[in-house]
């Protein structure tokens, strides 16, 4: 198929990184808009740093209606772009420029992602204990949405890094005053709050395909069966960590729901559409399911 730009209308769209192995995002989106008979495309946009400036100017001259941006430029989108939201400025990353009428305007839409895949268990989260592992970009926006829309008592960093941990606390811990944050490396110290905590969360890349094998939990902390486990690593679609939960009799979440939920509102943001939900979880599904027999 020829690729057919054209400035006249905001028809595209498109995610910005680098080293983009197979992300889900063309084929979801592409999905939604077939489903509500959309006029848009969606394509991979894989660029250097150095060309980084060049494409957001391309996106400006071509008119596009938006983007999303993955590793490794969540970040440095920032200082190129006309503006920021309140949230990506608190998160400190952007995932979703929007061009209204030449102003881009960036979001974080992975804090919505993991509102909506712990929205069910509320409840449980608020004024309970939650420890995340990881102390990364990905960690930063469910650190900022665990605490602002569930309010829990305590939130644990475990990383393997303290000083990268303890930069989010010192950050995080004058903007929510309702949670205490802690920081640790050591592993008897992160295992002694699994034990007593109501929501575990998972945000570092371990455990990825193909490294399908490993996982973040400490050896000798263990899952406890009335625990909430959830991990933010989609592929393979249950995880290491998520196994052990399962058989621990925890409830679990799989990084799937964040991926569906951060495309959802970009989805949202771009078009001013209801994100197809269950079309674009089918797609997703499917070619996980597709890259796991390209991989056997
Ligand atoms: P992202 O922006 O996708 O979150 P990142 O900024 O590179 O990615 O952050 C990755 C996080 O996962 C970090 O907290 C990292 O730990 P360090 O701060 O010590 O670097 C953590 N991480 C990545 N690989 C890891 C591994 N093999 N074991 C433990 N932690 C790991």
């Amino acid at each position: 198929m020829k690729l057919r730009i054209s400035s006249e209308h905001q028809r595209h769209i498109g995610i910005i990184g680098h080293h983009i192995v197979h992300s889900l995002s063309p084929a979801m989106h592409t999905a939604a808009f077939k489903k509500l008979n959309l006029d848009y495309d969606y394509g991979v946009m894989d660029v250097t740093p150095e060309m980084l400036p060049n494409l957001i100017a391309a996106i400006r001259a071509l008119n596009f209606r938006g983007a999303n941006v993955t590793v490794p430029y969540k970040e440095k989108v920032i200082p190129l772009i006309d503006e920021i939201s309140e949230e990506a400025k608190m998160i400190g990353a952007v995932n979703t420029i929007v061009n209204n009428n030449g102003r881009l305007v960036g979001y974080n839409t992975d804090a919505h992602g993991v509102y909506i895949s712990l929205a069910y268990y509320a409840e449980e989260i608020k004024n309970n204990h939650v420890v995340i592992f990881g102390a990364g970009g990905a960690a930063r926006a469910t650190i900022y949405a665990v605490a602002k829309f569930f309010s829990p008592k305590r939130i644990m960093i475990v990383n393997r890094t303290l000083d990268n941990a303890n930069v989010i606390v010192d950050e995080f811990s004058t903007k929510f005053r309702l949670t205490k944050f802690f920081s640790t490396s050591e592993n008897e110290v992160a295992a002694r709050e699994i034990e007593v905590a109501a929501l575990l969360i998972n945000t570092t890349s371990v455990g990825m395909s193909p490294s399908v094998h490993l996982h973040t939990l400490p050896p000798l902390a263990e899952i406890q069966k009335d625990q909430i486990v959830f991990d933010i690593v989609y592929n393979p679609l249950e995880t290491a960590l998520l196994k052990l939960a399962r058989t621990a009799g925890a409830r679990t979440v799989s990084g799937i729901e964040m991926l569906l939920g951060q495309g959802a509102k970009a989805f949202e943001l771009f078009t001013h559409n209801e994100f197809p939900m269950h079309v674009a979880r089918e797609v997703v599904i499917k070619e996980l399911m597709q890259s796991r027999r390209n991989i056997a």
